[in-house]
């Protein structure tokens, strides 16, 4: 049994589809998230500049004391877990392995679309990962940039004209090429399910990796021993790097509970 905190981060809002799933799954964990709300999005970004920010989240979360840090960000997961890992004596997990796994396992016409940031796609992550697990299935990938902003201005909820124009355009080969499966491969894009649903149709099913993420994590503290002591209620603070508001605002609606009191801004560099 341990009952330390499990620290989590993100750019921004997009690492809250984990902690939502987390939460769910395991209430009585106490969670830590951190947002680097003032340097969102991060996935237009070179290599070097997010290993210097993934260090630094990692960095103010390891001021408490964790038992285990989850990259609740497509794109540091799959740009930085190597370093991160090497560099920390604590568990860090990402959200790609479990994500492709589910995709992999999904797929029934052996087609699957990813959808992420522009380092997400460039790394190729996601396919190195379809690949080991079903050597046989495609993968169509496609940089959706203007999603993160879209997400984190609150522009996501279905009938939004700006994010369903945009949706549809993203989405248009995908819808072309038949997938079956699409991975939202960024933690942002999980808040446009509706949107990107309604767009690709109900015969395609959208791989959530915040989700698959925290469904993973609770296997692992499990099997490690390391799950907090049962029927403890479990109490999660925010951490953010620019206003307060907005996130909280945000925030409160997605995880439907007025999280505004456990909300602090942060300067971590
Ligand atoms: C971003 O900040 O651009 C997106 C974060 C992610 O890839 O999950």
């Amino acid at each position: 049994m341990d009952n330390r905190p499990i620290g989590v981060f993100d750019s921004g809002l997009g690492g809250l589809t984990a902690v939502r799933e987390l939460q769910r799954l395991l209430p009585g964990e106490d969670i830590i998230y951190f947002g680097d709300t003032a340097r969102v999005p991060y996935g237009g970004r070179s290599r070097d500049t997010l290993v210097r920010y993934a260090r630094q989240d990692v960095a103010f979360l390891r001021t408490f004391d964790l038992k285990a840090i989850v990259i609740a960000c497509g794109t540091v997961s799959t740009t930085a877990l190597d370093v991160l890992t090497e560099e920390n004596d604590i568990p860090i997990w990402g959200v790609v392995e479990p994500a492709a796994e589910a995709a992999a396992q999904s797929t029934k016409n052996g087609l699957v679309g990813l959808i992420g940031t522009q380092a997400t796609i460039r790394s190729g992550a996601y396919e190195r990962r379809i690949a080991a697990e079903a050597p046989g299935v495609r993968v169509l990938s496609r940089a959706c940039p203007l999603f993160v902003p879209l997400v984190e201005n609150g522009r996501f909820r279905p009938g939004d004209v700006v994010a369903e124009t945009v949706a549809a355009e993203y989405l248009e080969p995908f819808q072309d090429a038949g997938v079956d499966t699409l991975v939202l491969g960024c933690t942002h894009y999980p808040l446009l399910t509706e949107v990107i649903g309604n767009c690709m149709g109900p015969g395609v099913t959208l791989v959530n990796v915040g989700e698959k993420c925290a469904r993973r994590v609770a296997e692992r503290l499990g099997g490690m021993a390391a799950l907090a002591e049962p029927g403890r209620r479990g109490e999660s603070r925010y951490y953010v790097s620019d206003s307060v508001e907005d996130f909280s605002r945000l925030a409160s609606i997605f995880l439907r509970q007025d999280v505004a009191a456990e909300v602090t801004q942060v300067d971590i560099w």
